[in-house]
């Protein structure tokens, strides 16, 4: 690699993405299959993704449009790993046909209330005690929304709260559980995932390694700037990049690229989440690129989370270069628009088609 021209890495993984609901597909699949080897798809669709059955027939219309992506041409196809919703009447028998259909990598942890569409979220993590302990005899991964939810609890506290309220009661409880702590956002979660055991990894999104909270208030309330766990303070950006850049293979890539449409966000009521996708490898290599740690992208991007999930590492190769585009103001999102992460600003680094 060179800090001016090109960079030449493993194709990437995103193990953390939203596709959404399948009239939205056809423009939502490319932007991560053209890049992306795997995604794993996040089940909050209403209503959400809750069996080994619904996540087929959801694959299958995933499938259908990222074959229509430009990436077709170039290899071997895109395989979207799914992720099913955990709910309170999570069966033991629903595990084991989750792990039996082998297109499901894990569970989805939403506390109930925590984000967009968790109203059907978990209530009391004791009462998914049981799923929890045969995921693990099976090998699934739980993926952890980490925010507890109560109302008189800050914002900006409630990642650092759910550490101790409800993860460390959960490794203890399953402790051979593998645990992805989802988009980490502070120095607690950074530290606490750094000094947990191997089954515990954390992903980190481009939003949180690259901006702090004041991009929510720049001269106005930016809606675009918002998702959650919201964005905290510079300390907190500082210490997830550091977890990102740090070479430690906890951590990886997970975009939570999150796309609304535009009249969602732009909203007395806004909606929760950033879409990414258009230009998510990009997107991280400007946050590893201020660090002077490109060496590090490769691990982050395309080894760390294969060797988590147990699944090869990808053998074809990306090639990012150092060439600007500007991102446009929308992309089409079904019947409607989404305005994309750096909407109408230039990003120096370009995924060579
Ligand atoms: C809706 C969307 O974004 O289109 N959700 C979804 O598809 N899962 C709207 C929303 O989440 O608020
Ligand atoms: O900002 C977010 N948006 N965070 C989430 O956890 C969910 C996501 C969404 O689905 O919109
Ligand atoms: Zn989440
Ligand atoms: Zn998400």
């Amino acid at each position: 690699c060179s800090s001016s021209g090109s960079l030449v890495l493993a194709r990437p993984d995103d193990w953390h993405v939203h596709l959404r609901d399948p009239s939205r597909l056809a423009d939502v699949v490319p932007h991560t299959s053209n890049v992306f080897k795997r995604a794993l798809v996040m089940p909050n669709l209403t209503p959400p993704i809750r069996t080994a059955k619904e996540a087929k027939e959801y694959r299958d219309l995933i499938q259908a449009a990222a074959t229509a992506g430009a990436r077709e041409a170039s290899g071997e196809p895109f395989e979207a790993q799914m992720s099913l919703y955990l709910t309170d009447n999570t069966t033991e028998g629903m595990v084991e046909e989750a792990a039996a259909s082998g297109i499901v990598r894990g569970y989805k942890l939403y506390p109930a209330g925590a984000t967009t569409n968790s109203e059907f979220g978990v209530t009391d993590v004791k009462k998914t005690e049981k799923a929890l302990r045969k995921m693990a005899e099976l090998g699934l991964t739980l993926q952890v929304h980490g925010e507890v939810t109560h109302a008189d609890v800050d914002v900006f506290d409630r990642e650092a709260k759910f550490i101790k309220e409800v993860l460390i009661p959960l490794l203890d409880s399953a402790p051979e559980l593998r645990v992805v702590m989802e988009h980490i956002t502070t120095r607690q979660a950074a530290e606490f995932v750094a000094a947990a055991p191997d089954n515990v990894g954390a992903t980190i999104t481009p939003q949180h390694i690259l901006f702090n909270r004041n991009a929510l208030f720049k001269g106005g309330l930016r809606p675009h700037f918002y998702c959650l766990p919201v964005l905290k303070r510079e300390e907190h950006r500082e210490a997830c990049l550091a977890a990102a850049t740090s070479g430690s293979k906890k951590f990886f890539l997970g975009t939570d690229s999150a796309p609304h449409p535009r009249g969602a966000k732009e909203s007395a009521c806004g909606c929760a989440g950033i879409f990414s996708a258009h230009a998510a490898l990009p997107l991280y290599a400007m946050a590893f690129e201020s660090v002077s740690a490109l060496d590090k992208l490769e691990a982050f991007a395309s080894h760390n989370g294969a060797d988590f999930y147990r699944v090869p590492r990808n053998t074809e190769k990306v090639t990012l270069v150092k060439k600007p585009w500007m991102v446009p103001n929308e992309y089409n999102f079904g019947d409607t628009i989404v305005v994309p992460f750096y909407a109408g600003e230039e990003i120096p680094w370009t995924v060579e088609m």
